[in-house]
């Protein structure tokens, strides 16, 4: 299992540096296609706020904000959405909704462009305007994230950043006269939020929602033969979310120049309808688009390859698909497709009892003999079920799903995609056992998904978070009516190759659970467009609040449940409440949809600080947080002896007890992985949420312990809680908690037996209650059937006198996007580790290097992540470091402490990733 898990970790350094080697240049594969696909990461001009004394830039006219939301109860029952009156402002909207028409199915309802070039007289969009007091950028940017916190108001839900208001990119694009007669796109793989193009002084397009992939012609106002100026207005609405959701051109931007012949954008669809051990059927779609003036013969032909774990081709190809030939009409598109069989095919599955083995299909498009354009889709082979009685089935395997939901930002990093830090997120989840993730709520990356892909996790793709009825008053709701269909679409096009991805996710707690027949029609509504998009996976909805006869369930393929499978605010002090309460709900829906699986999209939304003990402790194994009971709203901190949760949660134990009492729920998927920036119930005046099993900075709390234990039940291990460091607390008792993967544990405390544990049935963990503080050490045995299986032991620590400094990797490469996450541990002087350190700690560097951000995983910390200089939290800090674009050599970070013994870490840079 092990050896599986380290193969995938190697392929991904492979990834990382194939991702980066295209900036700026074409790519091999790309040379040897008449297409071009630049990644324009570099050169761009940054600017905050319109030009003075300029309006009528907005995409439409918004609703005023008389309350915000912020810190609204995440289960609140959302609004109907509010009536917008216009009082004949002008706005771009007729002017962008175009930009969908390849997304909306229906011709007749395709919009035509209305005359006139609004905004075109805006400085900004023109070519002489002096650009050169703009901050230079690279790309992936997020503008919001250097903060400073917002102290006071309402933001805390956002994340305390702001985020809002108008914001310019400018960059030139070099177009040689050899472009003449070649289309060229402008491919943005998510911008934050309501992006509107201009180029050369034109308005050619864009996009309202910020989580999507999008596409804008750029051919009718390109002026070959030279600089061509493009200009990118963005808009991010206040109120317009309940997380943070970053702002700027937060992922990549890519130009592509592509013959007037062409496969479409996200043109091709691999399925594999058939697939056994010894022979798979692979059928392509391809859609090629004829944007030229005649009509033309075009052909297809397909080789398949197979990719070796680090995602490059093995040498021969293994089939070949004959695509077939179509004449295709001036200004027309078709799809052609053909299939194809493999013998012996190379499944992709979840490790770690499979292996995501993957294909990739290069498709060349000829036309009048000649080749027009190459394509490659990766794909892997793979058949999924779900089962109503025994959930999730991969490649004919039972696979438990041990998932837990995201949110997209990177903690300090903010919403500015990287890809080495989402792989340090997902390769974290991997080593609790985490083979699943969900994508809260909006599509990700497309880079992430090739990370799922290559490590064999499954995704829930999930595309809204709201459709017409609103969570808060600027949300997607706002542009639902227009451009579910598109979005829906994009989500779909652009992700349906990912072996990965095993459920579409059309929205979470939205509105229309309380509209009955209403909402259930708008389910259908998306619904039927995933079946057009996409007839190989199942639809999901994620509910917390439709009952087993609403209307609303019976449209989805997969029944999802948030928090309703163990009940919601059970506990008497809950009686009578307005909000959301209810009894386990698995047996009911089950009983009221024996077809249909059940997955628990949300479970737990437990909620804790890492390192912060708090007492007394609760006897319960579940309880929400209360002032003196989990919570301390004065430091604004929860309990990490994980037994607290959100109203409408459940700890984690409780969530286990709920699973194992129906084992035909497919599995659950957590709230969340990771802490998130915003939504940080219960103390909203915080930056950062308290639910993660590991924390903002990527530290893991006690509660990655507690998962880890029954996800990868074969490997020994065993934790224990809380340190064992408390001055002031002798004589006190101290309760002390073990997670084990083992089933039986004796706790020690100096050497004296507190006693041997068993854990009984739909029992967790082991608790010894009523321990009573005296420092030295604590040690536990752990065993499994009775025999010996982990042990593990603790200290009490002295005052802090040194620093230790360690990074995940010590060699990164110069490309301006590896990392090197550093970890900084305050130490007594004995070397061990003092867990409630809050030394600043002031990091310096050397060498070819930067300090990108710092963060400490404390929820609480208004320093602005940029800042070198950051207080330790629970003994721990973080430093991010890159490397200088282009600059080899040796990086030498310091870390230092009033009256502690610095550390240092060197860092080798390095042109390229060694073999
Ligand atoms: C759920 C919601 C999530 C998040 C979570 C916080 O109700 O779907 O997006 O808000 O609660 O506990």
């Amino acid at each position: 299992m092990r050896s599986s898990w380290r193969h995938a970790r190697s392929a991904m350094h492979a990834l990382f540096v194939a991702t980066l080697l295209v900036s700026g240049v074409a790519s091999a594969a790309d040379r040897a296609s008449p297409r071009e696909r630049i990644l324009l990461d570099t050169g761009w001009r940054f600017h905050k706020g319109d030009p003075a004394g300029i309006t009528g830039l907005d995409y439409d006219v918004r609703p005023d904000v008389a309350q915000s939301a912020d810190g609204k109860d995440a289960d609140a029952r959302p609004d109907a959405a509010a009536k917008v009156q216009s009082n004949g402002e002008r706005v771009l909207k007729p002017w962008i909704l175009p930009t969908a028409n390849p997304l909306i199915r229906d011709p007749a309802k395709h919009h035509a462009r209305p005359a006139g070039n609004p905004g075109g007289d805006v400085p900004f969009v023109q070519r002489d305007f002096d650009d050169r007091a703009w901050t230079n950028v690279t790309l992936p940017h997020d503008w919001a994230i250097a903060g400073p916190f917002l102290k006071d108001g309402p933001y805390g839900g956002m994340g305390r950043l702001q985020t809002w208001g108008p914001a310019w990119y400018r960059r030139t694009l070099d177009i040689s006269a050899s472009d003449t007669g070649r289309r060229v796109f402008l491919d943005v793989d998510g911008a934050m939020s309501y992006a509107t193009v201009w180029l050369n002084g034109q308005l050619v397009g864009g996009w309202p929602y910020g989580y999507n992939g999008w596409r804008v012609d750029l051919t009718p106002y390109v002026v070959p033969g030279g600089e061509n100026q493009l200009a990118i207005r963005l808009d991010n609405p206040p109120d317009s979310a309940r997380w943070y959701p970053g702002a700027g051109l937060y992922r990549n931007v890519w130009l592509v120049k592509a013959d007037p012949v062409h496969v479409a954008h996200w043109g091709t669809r691999v399925t594999t309808p058939q697939v056994s051990n010894d022979v798979a059927t692979i059928t392509l779609d391809v859609s090629i688009d004829n944007d030229s003036t005649r009509a033309t013969d075009v052909t297809a032909s397909t080789e398949v390859f197979e990719l070796d774990a680090n995602g490059a081709k093995r040498s021969a190809a293994v089939a070949r698909i004959e695509g077939g030939r179509a004449r295709l009409a001036a200004k027309s598109g078709r799809t052609l497709t053909a299939s194809t069989t493999l013998k012996n095919p190379r499944l992709w599955g979840p490790p770690p009892t499979q292996q995501p083995n993957r294909y990739v299909a290069v498709t060349t498009v000829s036309s009048g003999g000649r080749v027009v354009d190459r394509v490659e889709t990766p794909f892997g082979i793979r058949t999924i079920r779900f089962d109503a009685n025994e959930g999730l089935f991969v490649n004919g395997e039972r696979i438990a799903i041990h998932g837990v939901n995201n949110h997209h930002d990177l903690g300090a990093l903010g919403a500015a995609f990287n890809v080495r830090a989402a792989e340090r997120q997902l390769q974290i989840m991997r080593d609790m056992g985490a083979n699943a993730i969900r994508m809260a709520h909006n599509p990700p990356a497309p880079e992430l998904l090739e990370l799922t892909d290559r490590m064999g996790l499954l995704v829930v793709d999930e595309v809204f978070d709201s459709w017409e009825r609103r969570k808060t008053p600027l949300d997607f709701h706002l542009v639902f009516p227009e451009w579910h269909e598109p979005d829906l679409r994009a989500m779909l096009r652009r992700d349906r190759n990912h072996p990965s991805i095993v459920l579409w996710g059309v929205g979470n707690e939205v509105g229309e659970q309380y509209t009955g027949d209403e909402g259930a029609a708008i389910a259908r509504k998306l619904h039927a467009i995933v079946r057009e998009e996409d007839p190989t996976r199942p639809t999901i909805n994620a509910m917390n609040w439709a009952k087993p006869d609403m209307p609303l369930p019976r449209e989805l393929d997969v029944i999802g449940l948030n928090y309703q499978g163990e009940g919601i605010r059970q506990e008497p002090e809950f009686e009578g409440t307005e909000r959301i309460r209810t009894p386990p709900q698995y047996d009911a829906f089950h009983a009221a949809f024996p077809d249909k699986a059940i997955v628990s999209t949300e479970t737990a939304s437990a909620l804790s600080s890492r390192g912060v003990y708090l007492f007394p402790v609760t006897s319960k194994t579940s309880a929400p947080v209360r002032d003196g009971s989990g919570g301390d709203a004065r430091i604004r901190q929860v309990s990490a002896y994980e037994l607290h949760a959100v109203d409408f949660g459940s700890s984690a134990d409780k969530v286990f007890a709920s699973l194992d009492r129906h084992p035909f729920v497919a599995g659950e998927f957590v709230w969340t992985g990771f802490d998130y920036l915003g939504e940080p119930t219960p103390y909203y005046d915080s930056r950062s949420s308290y639910s993660g099993i590991v924390d903002l900075a990527g530290f893991p709390k006690d509660r990655y312990y507690l998962y880890q234990a029954r996800w990868r039940s074969d490997v020994p291990m065993v934790h224990v809680l809380p340190h064992w460091t408390w001055p002031g607390r002798e004589g006190k008792v101290t309760p002390v908690h073990v997670f084990t993967s083992g089933d039986e544990a004796e706790l020690f405390v100096n050497g004296v037996s507190q006693g041997r544990r068993k854990k009984a049935p739909f029992e967790y963990r082991l608790r010894w209650d009523d321990v009573v503080y005296q420092p030295g050490e604590i040690r536990v045995q752990a065993f499994k059937n009775g025999a010996p299986w982990a042990s593990t032991s603790m200290r009490t620590a002295g005052a802090p006198a040194s620093i230790e400094a360690k990074a995940d990797r010590s060699a990164i490469v110069s490309n301006g996007r590896d990392l090197s996450f550093v970890t900084v541990r305050v130490l007594d002087r004995n070397g061990i580790a003092v867990p409630n350190a809050d030394n600043r700690i002031r990091f310096t560097i050397e060498g070819p290097g930067e300090i990108v951000a710092t963060d400490n995983g404390d929820p609480t910390d208004m320093d602005a992540f940029p800042s070198h200089d950051r207080r330790a939290f629970s003994g721990l800090a973080l430093a991010i470091v890159r490397a200088i674009p282009g600059k080899a050599g040796t990086i030498t970070l310091r870390a230092d402490g009033d009256n502690l013994k610095g550390a240092r870490v060197i860092l080798d840079s390095r042109a390229q990733e060694q073999p």
